[in-house]
């Protein structure tokens, strides 16, 4: 086990034996208690110094000037708060243990599992002197809630951090690591996986992923708004955090600018004759997700998600208590959030910027001085169109909290904040199980995975299965190249009308002194999206010149979710296959008829050499797609599947006994996306349902004045 290899840089045997001493241990079965306590002392040493020597150079270079972007957009990934405390525990536990382990090797030269020999007592000792097994201590849920909790825990009574932020993610099946506890496939040159070598992740997007895209089709049956509502409920579901300490422990070795592969970076290898990156010892920088306290399984290295699981609309709120507070408009007692006090939108809120230390926005326009916003999920300022949602549901909230203080002059704060935050989060289920999740999955898929909702069950896990925040990138295949904005004749007008991506990345200015977020809903609501085809699966955009505007080198999305698959051990595409029940390829000629298309099942054979070995998300948006839906089959079944347990086993589902008076409920069933846009933009026509179908302007659009708004009516509480 080589969980943090970087430790070999700065300690030479000799020096780690002198600080990690004690008794050295005799056999293997027995290792002495004062070694395990010690090695845990000499691990904190360790992650402590590297956290602070990280932090200490940026603020170093931030006085002298010389910060560069890289600096800048690792410190704005950093995981924070409570999220940066549960993978320092991690982190602490994975270097003991390796600390252990080496000391280990130098009395037994045979493989070994370190946790093999420590005694119950002593994996305790190390867990609770981490801090990985104090997450659970004082947890008590309280009887009659009313509401969910920030973070998600109590949500189920029976195991109260079910689906609770910064746990570790559901495995679905078990993980496949090369050493079988923790490096990547891919890790070691020449080491096979399954008997067949493993391809470079940017080989594998450049001959499958690439294509001309002046022949990008356009979607006739989805708009571009059924891209941008999957990007904004995936933040609702999952963020899987990067280390704090970005640096390797020990050499100070930046992983965004060398190309070293050393924990916690595991660089993108450049293949011969790429068609970008000419220089072949060049890479495209990345950073290993940060591991997850362990659980019953201590030694196989899983993630966190530092969300809560649940459709809550946790991009909203935060998933953090202190984010949660940060959030609010502290001021007042009308339960509102917080908004921007320099900026509006034609008299409409703006999000709150953010006070980051060095802020990635700041470089996409440098003259605007435009920082990034505050946001429930930290992701809020990634892209335009994701801002504008983001804001939406912010207005959202607070005209809910202005019309329930109108009907009921006496709530306080707190009551007000509450239930308005209660009814947004049911407009997010609504409008992503009644209209989204449908075209997604396509009507038999449907069927088979989201029967009708027969009340809470506390057997579902609600947990987000670790390979699902793999697999629901499949949204990535529907990302137009531009940004899209329309005037209020849903005309575009001028330069600034259609945009490439890649100079929108955190470009947070664009929508603070371009306009606003009502040309970008229209552009979203009138624009078709992507369509996913064999031949043509994700734009130039984002395969070569992501974050290109903040980092030293353009990345490429679909090669960082493959190898993002390898560093979270997730299996390949028979292993998942088989779990779907559905039928294993295994040669070139079965996989061209799963497939239905024998061209690229040869590519995939050039590449991986066995069909077991693509990588989930490659084989899940290779495969055609489900009559009326947008996945393949397996795709349908991983993204059904766990919608269903965020369905189930969430004690708040709207549709629960007890969440909702029958009342509300009929009232809520009439919202919409659509409804929601007129609500709290100067937009005036918008889409028809279903506002994820493809539109054409004028036709298929309707007057505000059309569509039913919430009635709050038995919201009123009788004195
Ligand atoms: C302009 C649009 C988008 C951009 C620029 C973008 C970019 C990214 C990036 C950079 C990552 C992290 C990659 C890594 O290092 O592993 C990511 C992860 C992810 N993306 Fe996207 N994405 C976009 C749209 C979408 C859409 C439309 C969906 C779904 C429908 C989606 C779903 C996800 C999911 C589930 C993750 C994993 C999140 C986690 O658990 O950390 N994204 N995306
Ligand atoms: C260590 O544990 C892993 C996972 O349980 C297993 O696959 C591997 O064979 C074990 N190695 C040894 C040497 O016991
Ligand atoms: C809080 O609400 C008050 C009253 O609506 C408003 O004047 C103030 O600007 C708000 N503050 C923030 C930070 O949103
Ligand atoms: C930066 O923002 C200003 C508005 O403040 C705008 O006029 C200018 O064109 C922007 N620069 C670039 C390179 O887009
Ligand atoms: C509740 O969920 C569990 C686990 O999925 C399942 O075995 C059980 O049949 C379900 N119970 C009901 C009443 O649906
Ligand atoms: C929408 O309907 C309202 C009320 O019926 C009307 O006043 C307005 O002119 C209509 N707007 C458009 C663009 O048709």
């Amino acid at each position: 086990m080589r969980l943090l290899l970087t430790l070999a840089g700065l300690l030479a045997m000799a020096a780690m034996l002198q600080f990690c001493d004690g008794v050295t241990p005799a056999v293997l079965g027995k290792v002495e208690t004062p070694v395990v306590l010690s090695c845990m002392e000499e691990a904190k040493w360790l992650v402590d110094k590297a956290y602070k020597e990280r932090r200490e150079s940026i603020k170093q270079r931030l006085r002298s000037g010389s910060a560069s972007p890289m600096d800048l957009l690792s410190y704005f990934k950093q995981p924070v708060a409570a999220t940066r405390t549960a993978a320092r525990a991690a982190d602490y536990l994975h270097v003991a243990l390796e600390l252990l382990e080496r000391k280990l090797r130098t009395l037994q030269p045979q493989p070994f599992n370190v946790t093999d020999v420590l005694t119950p007592l002593q994996l305790r000792l190390l867990s609770m002197s981490s801090g990985c097994a104090y997450q659970d201590v004082g947890m008590m849920c309280p009887e009659n809630d009313k509401y969910r909790t920030i973070t998600g825990h109590c949500n189920n009574r029976r195991s109260p951090t079910l689906g609770a932020s910064n746990r570790a993610f559901a495995r679905w099946l078990p993980a496949e690591y090369e050493d079988g506890v923790s490096l990547p496939f891919g890790w070691t040159p020449g080491a096979k996986r399954g008997g067949f070598p493993v391809p470079l992740a940017r080989a594998v997007s450049n001959a499958i992923v690439r294509f001309p895209n002046e022949q990008l089709t356009g979607d006739r049956e989805r708009s571009l708004m059924f891209m941008q509502w999957g990007q904004f409920i995936d933040h609702d579901l999952d963020f899987t955090p990067e280390p704090a300490a970005r640096v390797s422990f020990t050499t100070g070795l930046n992983c965004e600018t060398s190309c070293l592969q050393q924990a916690p970076c595991f660089p993108l290898k450049i293949p011969p004759n790429d068609p970008r990156i000419k220089n072949q010892r060049d890479c495209i920088p990345f950073f290993r997700s940060c591991p997850a306290c362990p659980g019953n399984h201590i030694t196989i290295r899983n993630q966190l998600n530092a969300l809560t699981s649940f459709v809550d609309a946790s991009m909203v709120y935060g998933s953090e208590v202190a984010l949660a507070q940060r959030l609010r408009n502290q001021t007042n007692h009308l339960g509102l959030l917080a908004v921007n006090h320099r900026f509006s939108d034609h008299g409409r809120a703006l999000l709150p910027f953010d006070n980051l230390h060095d802020d990635p926005c700041l470089l996409t326009n440098r003259s605007a001085r435009i920082p990034c916003f505050l946001a429930g999920d930290t992701r809020s300022s990634e892209m335009p169109e994701l801002t504008a949602m983001h804001t939406l549901f912010v207005r959202e909230h607070n005209r809910l909290a202005s019309q329930l203080k109108r009907l009921n002059p006496c709530w306080d704060g707190e009551k007000l904040y509450q239930e308005a935050r209660k009814i947004v989060g049911a407009m997010v289920q609504i409008i992503t199980y009644r209209d989204y999740l449908p075209l997604v999955l396509g009507p038999g898929a449907m069927r088979k995975y989201m029967p009708r909702y027969r009340g809470y069950n506390d057997s579902v896990d609600p947990r987000i299965a670790n390979v699902f925040t793999n697999a629901f990138r499949y949204g990535h295949t529907l990302i137009q190249p531009f940004t899209f904005r329309l005037d209020h004749r849903y005309q575009p007008t001028g330069p600034s009308s259609r945009v490439p991506l890649s100079t929108v990345f955190f470009a947070t200015w664009r929508v603070v002194l371009e306009g606003g977020i009502d040309p970008i809903l229209r552009g979203l609501m009138a624009t078709p999206a992507k369509l996913n085809r064999q031949n043509q699966i994700a734009v130039d955009e984002i395969r070569e010149q992501l974050f290109k505007q903040v980092m030293r080198i353009g990345l490429d999305l679909p090669a960082l979710n493959m190898q993002r698959s390898r560093d979270h051990g997730l299996p390949g595409y028979n292993a998942w296959r088989r779990f779907c029940g559905l039928p294993q390829p295994s040669t070139v000629g079965e996989l061209g008829t799963v497939l239905k298309n024998l061209e690229l099942a040869r590519k995939l054979m050039a590449q991986y050499g066995t069909p077991n070995n693509i990588d989930i998300w490659m084989g899940g948006v290779a495969e055609p797609l489900q009559p009326g839906g947008r996945v393949g089959p397996l795709l349908a079944c991983l993204i059904g599947t766990q919608f269903r347990q965020l369905r189930d086993g969430d004690r708040f589902w709207w549709q629960n006994q007890g969440v909702f008076s029958a009342q509300q409920r009929a009232a809520l069933a009439q919202i919409s996306l659509p409804r929601i846009i007129c609500d709290n933009t100067g937009i005036t026509t918008v889409s028809g349902n279903n506002i994820f179908l493809s539109k054409i302007f004028p036709r298929d659009f309707v007057n505000c004045s059309s569509l039913p708004a919430l009635d709050l009516v038995s919201w009123r509480e009788r004195a």
